[in-house]
C-alpha cells in the first residue's frame, strides 16, 4: 500500500473532508466574505488547502500548524491567482495574447511561477482560457481572446510555463486551468449570467483549450460559476466526469470556484447544504473553495445516502496525489525563500509590454515622436495611474513599483518639457478640470491623450453595458482634439472600446491595455520609435456595443451580410463589419504578401499540406509581420465558420527585405465535430487562406481537394 493510501486509511471522516476544504486567507479578497478560523481549521485537519496567501513567513507559519499541530501532519496546498505575474506584473492576458507567441507566453508563466513559489505559493489559479467574444464581459481582459486555436496554444504554453518539466521543483507551481465551460458566453455579457450555447458551440469553441491544457498536463481544472443550459458546471457530471475525466482522461484535481458549491442553492438545484455537497462531489468537484459546504454538508449527505464513501475517497486520493506530485509530502517548506519574491523580470516585462501594444490607427504620421520635440502635454486620467497599469488581477504587484506613461515619457525624452494634467477622473462626471488641461495643450507641440478604463472596470464583476469612455472622458478628448494640435491617443482598457468618433479624429490611437510593471517604459519605447509596434488584435473590435458578441468565425448565414442589402445578415444603423478585424495591428512598416502556394492540391486524410507565402517589407523600417493561416470548408454536412484559424507565424524583416513563411498543415487539422460531435473529416474542397488579419478581402487563398 503506498504512502497516500496509508494516509487515507488512517483518516477520520472529518480529516477526509478536510482535505477537500480550501479556506480563504486574508492577503487578497477574491470572493464573498471568507469564513474565518483558518488557523484552527488547519490544526484540526478541517482545512487541507488555502488560497490568497503569499509570503514565505506567513505560508511557512501555516504549514507548520499543519505539520506540527494537526494529527496527520499533511501539508497544505497554497493557491493564488498569479494570472499575469506575481511581483513582476506582465500585461493582462488579453494584451499578452497580442504577441501571438507561445514561447513568450510560456516564459512569462515560468517567471511568474518562480516568483510566486518564492513567496510560498505552490498552486496558481491560472491560465484562464475562456474564449471571449463579447467585450461587455469584464473577464475578456483575463482571456486570450476570441479564438479557440489561440486559447489552446495559450493553455499549453501557460501550463508548461507554470509547471515546468518537474512539478516538484522549487520554482514550479501547479496550474489550474479555468474556467471550464463557456463562461465567456454569458448572456448579454453580464457577469455570472446564464450560458445557453449549443453542444456544438461548446465543443467547437469553448472546450478545445481545456482539452489542450489536459493534454499538456495541467494539474488542476476550475469549473465556471455559470450554468450551461440550466445545469451549473459545478454540478455538471456530463462535463466534469464524462467529458473531462472520461473523454479527456483527466486525472488531476478539480477545484470549485470561490463559494460556487454553496451557490448551487442560489442556482436552484440544491435544497440544502447536504444536497449541494453531494451534487458537487458526484459531479467530480474535488476541492470546495471557500464555501465550507463540504465540511458542513458531506457528513449529512453520506448519512442520507446522497453520496458514497468511494466518491469521497477518490477525491481525497486525487488531492493527496497532487500534494505528492508537488513534493509537499517530502519537502513542505521547499517553496518560499527567506527573502521572498523579488521583482526579477523588469526587462522581460518591458519587452512583453511593448510587444503587446497595438497601433490601431495612424491617420497622420505622428509616430515616432521626433527626438527634437521640446514640449509635450500628457493629458488624461490614465497618464499617471500606476495602480491601473497593473490590471484587475495583480495580487502581489505593487503600484509604487509600476512605471506610468508620464514617467516613461519623461525618462525617454529627458530634454523635452512634458507637462501633465488628468483633466478629469476616469469615472467621475466632473468636467471642471478640462479647461486647465486644454491650457496645457495650447502651448504644447504634441498631445498624448491617455484615456480608457480603470482596472476595476474589467476583470471579475467588471461587465459593462456600454463600450464607451467612462465618466466625462469623451468631453475631455473632444476638447483636446478641438485645440488642433497633433494628438496621439493611448487607450488603457481591459476590452475593446467602441469609439468610432475618436478613431475618425485622432492622429493615432494605440491600444495599451493594462501593460503591467513596465507600462510606461514600454509605451515610451513605442512612441519614440525605440520599438516598432507589432501587436495584433486577438479579438474583433466592434464599432458599436450592439454588435456584441462579434467574432470573425461566424457561420455564413443563408443571407450573408451585404452592405446596403436590407435582406442580408446586417443592421440598418451600423455596418456588420467590425471597427478592426481579428489580427489587426499597424506598425511603422508595411508588408505585402505574395505567391501563396499549397501542395499537393489533391490529398488524402493522412496527408499534410505544404503551404508557403512570400512576404515583402515595403517600408524603410525594419519590423515584424504576423501571418495567419486560416482554412474554410464551404460545403460540409454542418455549416462551417467562414474562417477557422489553424496556425500563426511571425517574421521579422529589415527595410525593403523579402522573406517567406511556410507551414506543414496536417489534413487532420481540417476535421470538425460531426453530427455526433466526434471529429469528422469530410471529403471535398477546402480553402487555405493566409493574411495579416481575418479581413477576408485581404486574404491570399488557394484550394485543396480532400479525396474520400
Ligand atoms: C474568483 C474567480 C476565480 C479565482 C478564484 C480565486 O471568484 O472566479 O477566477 O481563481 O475566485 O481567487
Amino acid at each position: 500500500m503506498g504512502r497516500i493510501d496509508r494516509l487515507l486509511a488512517d483518516m477520520s471522516l472529518g480529516e477526509k473532508i478536510g482535505q477537500l476544504n480550501m479556506a480563504a486567507s486574508y492577503r487578497a479578497v477574491t470572493g464573498p466574505a471568507a469564513p474565518d478560523g483558518l488557523e484552527e481549521g488547519v490544526r484540526s485537519g478541517r482545512v487541507g488547502s488555502v488560497l490568497n496567501l503569499w509570503g514565505s513567513a506567513e505560508v511557512h507559519a501555516l504549514q507548520r500548524l499543519a505539520l506540527e499541530e494537526s494529527r496527520l501532519r499533511i501539508p497544505l496546498l497554497v493557491g493564488l491567482d498569479a494570472m499575469h505575474g506575481h511581483r513582476t506584473i506582465f500585461p493582462i492576458p488579453l494584451a499578452e495574447a497580442c504577441l501571438f507567441d507561445p514561447d513568450t507566453w510560456r516564459e512569462t508563466a515560468r517567471t511568474t511561477a518562480a516568483e510566486a513559489a518564492a513567496d510560498g505559493v505552490n498552486l496558481t489559479f491560472a491560465p484562464m482560457v475562456d474564449v471571449a467574444r463579447d467585450p461587455r464581459w469584464g473577464r475578456i481582459a483575463e482571456s486570450p481572446g476570441e479564438d479557440p486555436w489561440v486559447a489552446s496554444e495559450f493553455a499549453v504554453a501557460k501550463t508548461r510555463g507554470f509547471q515546468g518539466s518537474d512539478l516538484r521543483a522549487a520554482g514550479s507551481v501547479a496550474a489550474t486551468t479555468k474556467h471550464l465551460g463557456a463562461y465567456g458566453a454569458v448572456t448579454a455579457g453580464r457577469e455570472y449570467a446564464s450560458v445557453d450555447v449549443s453542444e456544438r458551440t461548446l465543443h467547437e469553441v469553448h472546450l478545445p483549450a481545456f482539452a489542450a491544457a489536459v493534454a499538456a498536463g495541467t494539474a488542476a481544472i476550475m469549473p465556471a460559476f455559470v450554468e450551461i443550459a440550466g445545469v451549473p458546471v459545478t454540478a455538471n457530471g456530463a462535463l466534469l466526469r464524462d467529458w473531462l475525466r472520461g473523454r479527456c482522461a483527466f486525472d488531476g484535481v478539480v477545484i470549485s470556484d470561490y463559494n460556487a458549491i454553496a451557490e448551487l442553492r442560489a442556482h436552484g438545484v440544491a435544497a440544502d447544504t447536504a444536497e449541494a455537497a453531494a451534487l458537487a462531489l458526484r459531479a467530480g468537484i474535488d476541492i470546495d473553495m471557500a464555501s465550507e459546504t463540504y465540511v458542513r454538508g458531506l457528513p449529512a449527505a453520506l448519512q442520507r445516502g446522497l453520496v458514497g464513501q468511494a466518491e469521497l475517497e477518490a477525491s481525497v486520493l486525487r488531492v493527496l496525489r497532487l500534494k505528492e506530485r508537488l513534493g509537499l509530502l517530502d519537502d513542505p517548506y521547499g517553496r518560499g525563500t527567506a527573502a521572498g519574491a523579488a521583482m526579477t523580470a523588469r526587462p522581460l516585462a518591458r519587452e512583453v509590454a511593448r510587444r503587446a501594444v497595438v497601433l490601431l490607427t495612424q491617420r497622420r504620421k505622428v509616430l515616432p515622436i521626433s527626438a527634437d520635440t521640446r514640449h509635450i502635454a500628457v493629458i488624461g486620467p490614465l497618464g499617471s495611474a500606476p495602480r491601473e497599469m497593473l490590471g484587475p488581477w495583480a495580487a502581489a504587484g505593487r503600484p509604487e513599483e509600476t512605471v506610468t506613461t508620464l514617467e516613461g515619457l519623461r525618462t525617454a525624452l529627458p530634454h523635452c518639457r512634458i507637462e501633465f494634467s488628468p483633466g478629469v477622473a476616469t469615472a467621475a462626471v466632473d468636467p471642471h478640470g478640462i479647461p486647465a488641461a486644454i491650457e496645457l495643450c495650447r502651448t504644447a507641440q504634441l498631445v498624448v491623450l491617455c484615456v480608457g478604463e480603470d482596472a476595476s472596470m474589467s476583470g471579475e464583476g467588471g461587465s459593462r453595458a456600454e463600450l464607451g469612455l467612462p465618466g466625462c472622458q469623451r468631453a475631455l478628448a473632444e476638447a483636446v482634439l478641438d485645440v488642433g494640435k497633433p494628438v496621439i491617443v493611448l487607450l488603457s482598457s481591459g476590452r475593446p472600446l467602441a469609439l468610432p468618433w475618436l478613431f475618425e479624429r485622432a492622429d493615432a490611437v494605440l491600444a495599451t491595455w493594462f501593460l503591467g510593471s513596465e507600462a510606461g517604459h514600454a509605451i515610451a519605447d513605442v512612441l519614440t520609435g525605440e520599438f516598432n509596434p507589432s501587436g495584433r488584435l486577438p479579438v474583433t473590435w466592434p464599432r458599436h456595443v450592439g454588435q456584441a458578441p462579434i467574432f470573425y468565425g461566424q457561420r455564413p448565414s443563408g443571407r450573408p451580410a451585404k452592405a446596403g442589402e436590407r435582406l442580408s445578415s446586417t443592421y440598418l444603423d451600423v455596418p456588420a463589419t467590425p471597427q478592426f478585424p481579428f489580427g489587426h495591428g499597424l506598425s511603422s512598416s508595411s508588408f505585402t504578401l505574395c505567391d501563396l502556394r499549397c501542395a499537393p492540391h489533391v490529398l488524402r486524410a493522412t496527408d499534410s499540406i505544404e503551404v508557403s507565402v512570400g512576404v515583402r517589407n515595403d517600408s524603410a523600417s525594419g519590423g515584424e509581420a504576423t501571418l495567419f493561416l486560416f482554412s474554410s470548408d464551404p460545403l460540409a454536412s454542418i455549416s462551417r465558420p467562414l474562417l477557422e484559424l489553424k496556425a500563426v507565424r511571425r517574421i521579422a524583416l529589415a527595410a525593403g527585405a523579402r522573406g517567406s513563411v511556410g507551414w506543414h498543415l496536417p489534413v487532420a487539422a481540417l476535421a470538425f465535430p460531426g453530427a455526433q460531435l466526434a471529429p469528422v473529416l469530410e471529403p471535398g474542397r477546402f480553402g487555405i487562406h493566409v493574411g495579416q488579419s481575418a479581413d477576408r478581402e485581404q486574404l491570399l487563398s488557394c484550394e485543396i481537394e480532400l479525396t474520400a
